[in-house]
């Protein structure tokens, strides 16, 4: 040390016995110390589908998101699985003229969600097929359960949901994940499965589902921005609770949820981190479309580096305690994990 630098030090009174730099100062030793990793083996690839062949539309709101016809589907899905990504979430766009008051071509066993899953089942090998449970992309209004008069009717929606879940276990959906917010369906849906044979089926709760304005990009995706009639907060949660996010965890695991899921994600850190640690069961976290849209914009506009706010903003969810993500980032990701490429 320069005599110099011990009298600056002696003035200002530090204490450096201590000095966390040290730990920074090399990209080994930061390595050494680094306490959670992103891997591919944490993300799930949420991706929309068309009816069609050969299509693959570009999702306005969404840049670098597109809608897929079920064989283009089948091709991107089998370049997931080769980067390693271990599941995909299907989300349908139906056709308008398919949309009904009751959902009703959520029950067609050749709907498109039922096609993809079968072609996916039938080409690719080593990925886990998600399928999502929930009324929205086949009702006429763009809510997620059955209207009467103006209110969502819980138990009739439930006896719905267990029809649509095993429409997709019947054709070969790996994860049911129903994102619907409605009161005991885990528990219906469980029992529905258990009785026809699918006891392997796994659920994935969306178990802390808000009501969200980051949702609208992907409302934008499966056509329900312009349907939605009022919106969806008698079933989905307000944001402004925390210990309720833990009572509807705890109430889908004791109807047996086998994952839940918190969503969205990034705003919602401080509930991933909670339910992670109050209940050990594997959870995950939804980053959702218009944390993506954010994300995406401020990058195209030059406003910030758009892939290390995406290795960032995924990171934070494992450091949150979460086991894995579901994000539209998730082959972008998986391609620079696999390069092994710091984002610059
Ligand atoms: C609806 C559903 C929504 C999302 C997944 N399933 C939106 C909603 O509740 O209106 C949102 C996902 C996203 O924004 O990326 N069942």
């Amino acid at each position: 040390m320069g005599e110099r630098q011990a009298i600056e030090r002696d003035a200002w009174r530090l204490n450096l016995s201590q000095r966390p730099r040290r730990n920074r100062r090399s990209e080994w030793a930061r390595r050494l110390v680094r306490e959670h990793r992103l891997d591919v083996s944490d993300l799930i690839w949420p991706l929309f589908l068309v009816e069609g062949t050969g299509l693959k539309e570009p999702v306005a709101s969404m840049p670098g998101v597109f809608r897929h016809s079920v064989d283009r589907a089948v091709e991107a899905i089998a370049y997931a699985a080769s980067l390693g990504i271990p599941a995909v979430a299907l989300f349908p766009n139906i056709d308008p003229a398919l949309r009904d008051e009751r959902g009703s071509h959520a029950h067609h066993p050749e709907n498109l969600v039922c096609a993809a899953c079968r072609a996916i089942k039938a080409n690719v090998s080593e990925i886990g097929v998600i399928t999502d449970v929930a009324l929205d992309p086949y009702t006429s209004h763009g809510h997620d359960g059955l209207l009467e008069g103006d209110e969502i009717v819980n138990d009739v929606t439930v006896a719905a949901l267990v029809g649509q879940a095993l429409n997709q276990a019947r054709a070969g959906a790996d994860v049911i994940a129903p994102s619907d917010m409605m009161d005991g369906r885990v528990g219906a849906i469980r029992a529905a499965l258990d009785a026809e044979g699918f006891e392997h089926v796994q659920i994935m709760s969306y178990a802390a589902k808000y009501a969200s304005a980051f949702y609208g990009p992907f409302r934008d995706a499966i056509g329900t921005s312009q349907t939605l009639r009022g919106d969806k907060r008698s079933y989905q949660m307000d944001p402004a609770n925390s210990n309720e996010a833990l009572r509807e965890v705890a109430l889908d695991l004791e109807e047996g949820a086998d994952m839940v899921m918190v969503k969205p994600g990034m705003p919602y850190l401080d509930i991933v981190r909670r339910v992670a640690d109050t209940f050990e069961a594997p959870t995950f976290a939804y980053q959702v479309s218009g944390e993506y849209a954010m994300i995406m914009a401020a990058s195209q506009n030059g406003w910030l580096d758009g892939d290390r706010a995406m290795m960032e903003s995924l990171l934070a969810f494992k450091r949150a305690g979460a086991d894995g993500v579901l994000t539209y980032f998730a082959i972008r990701a998986a391609e620079m994990l696999n390069q092994r490429v710091e984002p610059n």
